[in-house]
């Protein structure tokens, strides 16, 4: 088992710290909005859907901290709130939905009660606005259970999988999406040999996917990212299967540093390359790739590892942590409602009216 990511009681977000894992399991504590941006700027926590998930208990807590007076004070203090957070990462679309359905709640609750409220009326409020951050993260928890079930009805018996990063458990409040689908798939007996990409520079898939893999028992090995042209060729790997953190309106796929170059090898080895994601990860307003802005983080991710400067002291160094597939390298999108295929700007939209 995956220990809990989140745990969200009246007044307090603890938060496991996954800066520290594999070597330790200890939980950091936010008590509003500014903490917990804090927590998904420095990397506490991390994955798409976590921090969507995060930036809604997050809204949850600040409300209870301000205790709004009135319909005009709630709307004042969601609106701030709302903006704290979004500013905390600028890539995953998963907060911005999670931001902007929060503060949507807050802003019909302020509608509903325009007065100054009574003791019992803030109460009240305050409850429903903490059930929504609730629903949006079972709402995740049960969309990663259909794309697993989706993803690993996909995969070939016998199957040699590859994942990059961690859309894991970890990343999400369930089992997850691309790792949930080779989980899922495990169960089924359907997985022969599972690979995780270290994930250079901040090591994703080295600390926490193949942690993941080894806790499920999913047979498994991790390779350094520049093994994977090597890997695939040879040991047989047929299919790929990651995560998101936004896709365009046409399919375009923002996903962590090194996901395009594993959809080019994909096409070349003519293997399948899966994008396994929850319906919100579709950015309609972004219509292409170019839309997408791409998070870079600070060069001491590239030039530091646990601490120890590994280039010369005053290097030149690029950090972006994201890279854009174009949806042409995507054989099919996995989402909770079922399976995108081919991906095209038609498809996509044809899907997200079901
Ligand atoms: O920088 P991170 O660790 O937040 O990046 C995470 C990824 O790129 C994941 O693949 C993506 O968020 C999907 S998680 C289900």
């Amino acid at each position: 088992m995956i220990p809990p990511r989140l745990i969200f009681k009246k007044g307090t977000l603890k938060i496991l710290d996954q800066r520290l894992l594999p070597d330790r399991i200890a939980y950091v504590t936010a008590r509003g909005a500014a903490q917990t941006a804090a927590n998904i700027t420095n990397m506490a926590l991390r994955g798409a859907p976590l921090i969507g998930c995060a930036a809604a208990y997050g809204f949850a807590l600040e409300m209870r901290r301000l205790k709004p007076v009135s319909g005009e004070a709630l709307a004042r203090a969601a609106r701030k709130t709302a903006a704290l957070l979004k500013a905390a990462r600028p890539t995953a679309v998963a907060l911005f939905y999670a931001a902007d359905r929060m503060l949507n709640k807050a802003l019909a609750l302020s509608a509903a009660n325009p007065d100054k409220f009574a003791p019992a009326a803030l109460d009240k409020i305050l409850n429903t606005i903490d059930r929504e951050a609730g629903l949006l993260a079972s709402e995740d928890e049960a969309a990663c259970l259909a794309m697993g079930k989706y993803g690993a009805a996909l995969l070939p018996k016998s199957c040699v999988i590859m994942t990059h990063c961690n859309a894991g458990a970890l990343a999400t409040m369930g089992i997850g999406t691309a790792v949930g689908v080779i989980t899922t798939a495990h169960k089924l007996g359907k997985v022969k040999h599972a690979y995780s990409c270290e994930t250079r520079p901040y090591l994703q898939g080295a600390r926490l996917t193949i942690w993941e893999l080894m806790r499920e028992g999913v047979p498994s090995e991790l390779i350094t990212d520049n093994m994977a042209a090597h890997i695939i060729k040879t040991a047989g790997v047929n299919a790929i299967v990651v995560g998101a953190d936004r896709i365009a309106a046409n399919g375009d796929t923002a996903n962590k540093i090194g996901t395009y170059g594993l959809a080019i090898l994909a096409r070349y080895h003519k293997i399948p390359f899966y994008v396994a994601v929850p319906t919100p990860t579709v950015d309609l307003a972004a219509r292409g790739g170019e839309d997408i802005v791409i998070e870079e983080r600070s060069t001491r991710e590239v030039t530091h590892i646990k601490n120890v400067c590994i280039a010369p002291k005053g290097v030149k160094v690029r950090h972006p942590a994201f890279d854009v597939t174009p949806a042409n390298l995507i054989t099919a999108i996995i989402t909770e409602r079922g399976v995108i295929a081919p991906v095209t700007r038609a498809s996509v939209k044809k899907h997200l009216s079901l």
